[in-house]
């Protein structure tokens, strides 16, 4: 079966609402056409993330119910830190509330005092190249080229380009690297995925250097099903010998359990480095809680542990990666442009050749969220020009991105295949008329990360 079904049943449900099409021209007027803005009782198929949005099972709601909230030596850690020692290997495990704050922790305490360090990743995600900006490194994104174009099809567009990684070492030496990493899947490059290989390979050149390897592990399991149905030698492999591998050659992660740990909140940092461990928990202690929480409440630990192990069933993530492809396909035979292949865990709209009458300056990707919120009740992001152009600090001219994209994220386990077939076809709608949609002008902007709070208006 090409798109296998969903492998649940519905227990329990939440009540969402349409609202007309007059009530959503007023919302967006008033968000000032930023659906950031949008109370989210007002959207009817968000897909702003798939972090933190996931349906817990019934096991793990049972699970909420066993929280053990002592403050130290909850049993609930225990569980917690056993099932990160059955699928990532690493000796200590370290509890965070989200996954920034696993970035905060490592990046404060291994550039701390330390200037100009380079990291390199395949693609750092937002919160990642923020944590090592901060603390004073150089965030440096060496993802293979073919993953900026948005048509190549390839099994593989999230691998780091192994040259150039070389090349850096090279160029900086190996001591101003104090660790190298790879974010699987590759959020920031279209939620593609790294293949074993590639992981195998970026291991070997790191320590190869004598630079410890981490991982971004947010979307681990959906990493490890594309590894096990694209990667030749994977097929006959379980996706929990496959993760297993995945991490042997890693010293290390940090985890968002938001998205692949199936919870609506907690993170993790996990090493087999005793001194690094030892720093991170010290500070920890600072700034999250006591080692055994690390801002988390027991029954979160014990969710995200029956998550972890949820997350591994194979007909789980047959289903969830078909839902994506199949959303994807939709779009595709419709002519819609799309990033192609399909990502992990989100399609990609192509904004620009959605809308090629939009200029970069007017926000193309912007207009397309304001036109599936106001058509169709659909919240989705623009990772285009809002959020990453910017003014050259030496010419003063706005440098745009490459690419205008609108991320379309699928929260895990929580629409059904046919609100799926809607937004399919009310983008398609959408696609059919789009030479009537405008571009936009900022009318109030942050100083930084002004995507967030901007206000924009229609161009008339
Ligand atoms: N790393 C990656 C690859 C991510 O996608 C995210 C979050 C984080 C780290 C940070 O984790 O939110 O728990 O602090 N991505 C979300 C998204 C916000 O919408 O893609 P966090």
């Amino acid at each position: 079966m090409k798109y296998p079904p969903e492998p649940f049943r519905i227990k329990t449900i939440e009540a969402i609402t349409r609202t007309t099409d007059w009530e959503r021209l007023a919302i967006i007027q008033d968000a000032g056409f930023n659906v950031f803005n949008i109370p989210a009782e007002k959207i009817y198929i968000d897909l702003l993330t798939d972090s933190g949005t996931s349906a817990m099972s019934d096991n793990q709601w049972a699970g909420m119910m066993l929280g053990d909230e002592s403050y130290a030596g909850s049993k609930n850690y225990f569980h917690f830190e056993k099932m990160i020692h059955k699928i990532f290997g690493f000796k200590y495990v370290i509890p965070t509330h989200q996954g920034r704050v696993a970035e905060n922790l490592l990046f404060s305490t291994i550039l701390k005092d330390k200037p100009g360090l380079v990291i390199p990743n395949n693609n750092h995600f937002d919160t990642t190249r923020a944590n090592v900006e901060y603390n004073g490194g150089i965030a440096t994104d060496l993802v293979v080229d073919i993953a900026k174009d948005t048509q190549v099809l390839d099994n593989f567009k999230g691998n780091i380009d192994l040259k150039k990684l070389t090349a850096l070492i090279e160029e900086v030496g190996a001591e101003r690297i104090p660790i190298g990493m790879l974010t699987i899947t590759n959020n920031s490059g279209g939620g593609q995925p790294v293949s074993m290989e590639n992981i195998r390979g970026t291991s070997e050149l790191l320590h190869k250097h004598g630079i410890p390897f981490f991982i971004d592990a947010c979307r681990f399991a959906e990493n490890a099903y594309f590894i096990k149905t694209r990667e030749p030698g994977y097929r006959d492999k379980s996706i929990m010998d496959i993760a297993n591998e995945m991490f042997s050659y890693a010293d290390g992660c940090t985890m968002s359990a938001k998205k692949d740990g199936l919870v609506n909140m907690g993170g993790f940092f996990a090493t087999n480095n005793e001194e690094l461990a030892q720093q991170i928990t010290n500070r920890l202690i600072l700034i999250e809680g006591f080692p055994t929480y690390g801002g988390l409440a027991g029954r979160d630990l014990e969710a995200i542990a029956r998550g972890l192990e949820e997350v591994l069933h194979e007909d789980y993530l047959a289903y969830r990666i078909s839902q994506v492809e199949e959303l994807g396909d939709r779009l595709i035979d419709a002519g819609v442009p799309i990033l192609r292949p399909a990502g992990g865990h989100a399609i990609y709209l192509d904004a620009k050749g959605f809308l090629p009458h939009i200029p970069q300056s007017q926000f193309p990707g912007i207009a397309l969220t304001v036109a599936l919120y106001t058509h169709a009740g659909i919240r989705a992001v623009e990772i285009g020009s809002l959020m990453f152009a910017h003014k050259d600090p030496i010419t003063g001219e706005v440098q745009y991105p490459d690419l205008e994209l609108v991320r379309l994220a699928i929260p895990r386990r929580v629409y059904t295949n046919s609100q799926m077939q809607y937004v399919a076809e009310n983008i398609i709608e959408i696609y059919e008329t789009r030479t009537a949609i405008r571009g936009y002008d900022i009318e109030y902007e942050a100083a930084v990360l002004r995507h967030f709070t901007a206000r924009l208006k229609p161009r008339s």
